[in-house]
């Protein structure tokens, strides 16, 4: 109620006057826009106290790092990494992944950094992945399948994953290079993480994908299960189904061919230059 009086005399009066009355505002009211960005820009893959999500558990992380580095790699961690620092490149080598960009002031981060100091319930920084809990029954590794390279449409719309990720599974024919390989990104991120990403994906262009168009919770459950499954697969999975398969596809279409053939075939041999002109005659007549 009084911020949003605030709010509206920052209009009125100007930003100066503004700035001066910003200097009164509780705390509480920083933590709350930090809480909101949190919850909007990180907590996909962050969690604060919970464990290991897409990225490091970001509880105590204000006295793991200085306010210096956090603001630099929060803001850019790619630049972080390249600069060399030794903090950003192991974390780098352990979660392989780079994290996005945020474009966020400085101001932004702190209300982040204040919320996540207030919130965080130490706990160690990096639990390792989760498997989910018991084996994945089939027909969800299959519905999960289906529904990856788009032979099952998703209940709310939206393009199948194989239109940009690609993974290494028997059963899966190709796939988009567009975004990365998910074949091991179970092992990566764990079932939490990828959960995470799914119900609120943080990249921009997945984002943009899925739109307005959520999965089910089913969907999420099947797609996660495949992807487990996918990953636990594929280091012994031969190439021989899919050969099978292919072969199968050959055959069937060198049968259709050669039966092609034959009825062209037959209709020459039966069909003399006579007949055809005998039967031309027949139907002047
Ligand atoms: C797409 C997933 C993703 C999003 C979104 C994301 N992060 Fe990260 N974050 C990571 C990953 C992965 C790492 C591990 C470091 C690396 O390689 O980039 C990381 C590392 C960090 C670190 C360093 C942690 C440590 O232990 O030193 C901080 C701090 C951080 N993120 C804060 C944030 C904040 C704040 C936001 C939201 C504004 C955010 N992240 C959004 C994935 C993400
Ligand atoms: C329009 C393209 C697009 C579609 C469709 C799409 N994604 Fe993504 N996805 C991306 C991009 C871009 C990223 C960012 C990381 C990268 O560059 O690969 C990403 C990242 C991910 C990640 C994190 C990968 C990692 O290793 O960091 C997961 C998991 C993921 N997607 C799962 C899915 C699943 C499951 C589907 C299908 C329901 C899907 N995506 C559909 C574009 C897409």
């Amino acid at each position: 109620m009084m911020y949003q009086c605030f709010i509206v005399h920052k209009n009125i009066v100007g930003f100066f006057v503004a700035a001066g009355l910003f200097l009164f505002v509780p705390t509480g009211f920083t933590q709350e826009l930090g809480k909101e960005i949190f919850t909007q820009k990180c907590s996909a893959c962050h969690s604060i106290g919970k464990g290991r999500l897409v990225g490091p558990d970001l509880a105590g992380v204000n006295d793991r790092r200085s306010e210096g580095w956090l603001l630099k790699f929060i803001k850019s961690p790619q630049a972080v990494i390249n600069s060399g620092d030794p903090v950003a490149k192991a974390l780098f080598e352990e979660f392989k992944m780079v994290m996005p960009d945020q474009a966020l002031s400085d101001k932004q981060i702190r209300d982040i950094l204040s919320f996540i100091k207030k919130n965080g319930i130490s706990s160690s920084a990096s639990t390792p992945p989760v498997a989910l809990a018991g084996p994945v029954p089939q027909h969800e590794i299959e519905l999960g399948r289906n529904l990856f390279q788009g032979k099952v449409r998703f209940a709310n719309g939206g393009p199948s994953c194989t239109s940009c990720h690609h993974v290494k599974n028997d059963a899966v024919i190709g796939g988009g290079i567009l975004a990365r390989e998910l074949t091991t990104v179970f092992s990566r991120m764990g079932g939490e993480g990828v959960r995470a990403i799914l119900g609120g994906p943080p990249f921009p262009v997945m984002q943009a994908a899925y739109q307005g168009m959520p999965f089910t919770d089913d969907e999420i459950r099947a797609l996660v299960g495949f992807l487990q499954h996918a990953d636990q697969e594929h280091a012994y999975q031969q190439p021989r189904d899919y050969g099978w398969g292919l072969f199968g596809a050959g055959v069937g279409g060198v049968a259709v061919l050669m039966g092609f053939y034959c009825m062209i075939g037959r209709r020459r041999k039966k069909q003399s230059v006579n007949q055809d002109i005998y039967d031309r005659q027949i139907k002047s007549e």
